[in-house]
């Protein structure tokens, strides 16, 4: 594996090229996002529609003051959850300098401090924002250790990563819109809608923009690009003989196949932090697919099945 020290990242990133880095809710495929070379570098590195923007990350409000306008209610909820799986959407300061590549040439920017000890060094280390996606190729599953980088991109495309171990969280960050009228939660995640609800309640439920833009993704790249090994079966009430299954709970359905299960004791936080992992791994098995048993759609569970119905709509023929 192609593994870099920190300070090695600080000097790859320098030199305007992306590299991977942990955060505590996926591994990101990292560059400078003041710079468009390096951010050119990561879109065709994910092969990723350029018109969806990235999330940049900082090491502290402060920092992302300079780029971004704070609201009253946008400085409380990054004081409250900052480090964090919270990626907050805010008004674009036009001339602080972000790449308009990064920002997918919106008037605002998904701001991101994220809480694990080696992102925050480097992010320290190298001063600039980072614009990060996940650490895979685009329509290929989040990777949460660094084995998961190796599975997902081509040897010749391989990112050099800066190891950090499992991500605990394991699934991407709360994306929650302060730019508009109406704040609006555009992804699911750890912290959830309910407790967003708590601080802003004229909070709606909206759509990201990924899955708006998806149908134009050309179609005939999707196929022979993104073509997942498996097909997944959601609410799931039996197995079928050739499927495996991802369970949830203390009754898993009986399988004669292999049973990954996300969590025997029904706990949503252990099943989120191990639902990439169980997915890398059934997706691995020879299987003609994957049974879902249903996740309850309540608190973090409402990430989960956010996830899984993107998987299982990526991996219709
Ligand atoms: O947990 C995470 O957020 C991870 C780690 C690496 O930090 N990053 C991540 O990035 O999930 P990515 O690129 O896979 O997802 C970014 C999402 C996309 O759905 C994109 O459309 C949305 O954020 N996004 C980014 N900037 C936006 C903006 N200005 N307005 C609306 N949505 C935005
Ligand atoms: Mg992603």
């Amino acid at each position: 594996m192609s593994f870099i020290t920190i300070d090695e990242a600080v000097t790859f990133l320098q030199n305007k090229k992306a590299i991977v880095f942990p955060t505590e809710t996926v591994y990101g495929l990292g560059a400078d996002a003041t710079s468009d070379q390096a951010i050119a570098e990561i879109y065709r590195l994910k092969n990723r529609p350029s018109f969806n923007p990235l999330i940049v990350h900082f090491y502290d409000i402060q920092q992302a003051q300079t780029y971004v306008e704070f609201s009253g209610l946008a400085y409380k909820l990054g004081s409250l959850f900052w480090p964090g799986p919270l990626t907050l959407i805010l008004p674009l300061k036009s001339y602080a300098g972000i790449s308009k590549l990064a920002s997918a040439g919106l008037q605002t920017l998904g701001v991101r401090i994220p809480n694990h000890p080696i992102a925050l060094e480097l992010l320290r280390k190298i001063n600039v924002p980072l614009a990060a996606p996940s650490a895979n190729v685009s329509g290929k599953m989040s990777p949460t250790k660094a084995a998961h980088v190796h599975a997902s991109f081509i040897d010749k495309d391989m990112p050099f990563i800066l190891d950090g171990g499992t991500s605990v969280i394991g699934l991407e960050s709360t994306i929650l819109d302060l730019s508009s009228d109406v704040p609006t939660l555009l992804r699911p995640g750890f912290v959830s809608f309910e407790t967003l609800k708590e601080y802003i309640p004229n909070l709606i439920m909206g759509c990201s923009i990924e899955k708006i833009d998806a149908p134009l993704i050309a179609p005939g790249q999707l196929k022979s690009h993104y073509a997942p090994n498996h097909k997944i079966r959601l609410n799931a009430t039996e197995v079928r003989d050739t499927e495996v299954l991802l369970a949830f709970g203390s009754n898993p359905l009986p399988a004669k196949g292999y049973i990954y299960n996300l969590s025997e004791t029904g706990d949503l936080i252990e099943a989120a932090s191990h639902f990439f992992e169980a997915l890398h791994i059934l997706d691995a098995l020879d299987s003609k697919g994957i049974a879902v048993m249903p996740i309850p759609n309540e608190g973090l569970g409402q990430a989960i099945n956010d996830r899984l119905n993107r998987a299982a709509a990526e991996k219709k023929d």
